[in-house]
């Protein structure tokens, strides 16, 4: 008996798809198809936190597990182990590092392991550029970029995919560093946009169409008395926006309303916990609103909040192409697990 696991690392997986923003959006639209169809085993996170707060995870950081089975074309389990040191820039070294491990849906054996870090932040920017298409003016020029980190450069690439009618990207973090690194690094890429550094988020907000959160904030930089008519608020990550945007949204939009309370960080779970939202009170999941069972945005004039936690699965959807693709073209290196 001998059985193997394929080994890709960072650079293998970069060529064979993982940063293809195309295709990750595909992967990540199918995972909510699938996840509405229920065909999908998604079990909640599990987070291995370093103190007893969310101000103190922010300080000293957490790995999560995330395990997960997503079939139809998929048919592929496994699961994302996804390291978070917030100090780790003090090192040169990236805040997230993320393993992913496929296992065989039948005989349940691990069958790959994979640098997802780049995944992680590609499938988060998809599921940010599933919910702009969806959910954002069909005609959106501006966009607010919160946090100049990892999650806002794939951010940007998706925005950029689904919303060409793009030209300006107001830029806020708390470090005037990153933000000018940030705009150093996207202009080059994009040099069709204006990029405008901010000193306070309400610069930006005031002027957009789509104010996209990914910071570490763990109390509101958003103040709901700043959105202007017809954006769209993606609050990515933690309590990055105050109740008012909430109650000045005509929809609530989100990936997952379950995990998204059991994770109770986002703005819409904390409302919930005080009782001032109720489960009736959320719009649409972006897979009901992919299968038309339910509308996405109608009209120019509404505000939409967005919320999303992210689950493992979609990691693996992506991670499954990229595996499939090195069978094909014999990318990465085989290792064997029992000889
Ligand atoms: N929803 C999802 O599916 C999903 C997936 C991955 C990451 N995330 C979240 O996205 C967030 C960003 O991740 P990242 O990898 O880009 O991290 P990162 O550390 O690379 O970047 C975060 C940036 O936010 C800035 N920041 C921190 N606090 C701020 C504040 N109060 N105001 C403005 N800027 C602030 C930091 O200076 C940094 O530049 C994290 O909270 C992460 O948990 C969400």
């Amino acid at each position: 008996m001998s059985e193997n696991i394929l080994f890709l690392n960072n650079k293998e997986m970069a060529e064979l798809g993982a940063a293809n923003m195309h295709a990750v959006i595909h992967d990540v639209e199918r995972t909510y198809e699938l996840m509405q169809q229920g065909d999908v085993i998604n079990p909640g996170k599990c987070v291995l936190r370093w103190g007893k707060t969310v101000e103190d995870e922010n300080t000293y950081g957490r790995i999560n597990a995330m395990p997960g089975y997503i079939g139809g074309e998929y048919d592929m389990a496994g699961i994302k182990w996804i390291g978070s040191g917030p100090q780790n820039y003090k090192k040169g070294l990236p805040r997230a590092s993320v393993t992913v491990i496929l296992n065989d849906p039948d005989t349940k054996l691990p069958i790959c392991v994979a640098d997802g870090t780049q995944v992680s932040a590609m499938r988060t920017g998809a599921s940010g550029g599933v919910a702009m298409r969806l959910l954002a003016k069909e005609n959106a020029e501006a966009i607010t970029m919160c946090g100049a980190g990892a999650q806002a450069r794939t951010q940007l690439q998706a925005a950029v995919s689904v919303r060409p009618s793009l030209k300006t990207v107001y830029v806020y973090d708390i470090r005037p560093e990153s933000t000018a690194k940030y705009i150093e690094e996207m202009k080059a890429l994009y040099p069709q946009l204006s990029f405008v550094p901010i000193d306070t988020a309400e610069e930006g907000v005031r002027k957009s169409d789509i104010v996209d959160c990914v910071t570490l904030a763990s109390e509101p930089i958003i103040m709901g008395k700043w959105l202007r008519p017809g954006t769209l608020l993606m609050n990515m990550s933690d309590f990055e926006a105050d109740y008012e945007c909430i109650r000045r949204s005509a929809k609530i939009c989100v990936d997952n309303w379950e995990a998204i309370k059991h994770r109770m960080i986002s703005t819409a779970a904390l409302m919930w916990r005080d009782g001032l939202i109720t489960d009736d009170d959320i719009h649409a999941s972006l897979g009901q609103i992919l299968l038309s069972e339910k509308c996405g945005r109608e009209n120019d004039e509404e505000i939409i909040y967005f919320n999303a936690v992210g689950s493992g699965i979609m990691d693996i959807a992506v991670v499954t192409r990229c595996y499939r693709q090195a069978l094909r073209t014999g990318k990465g290196t085989v290792v064997p697990y029992w000889v």
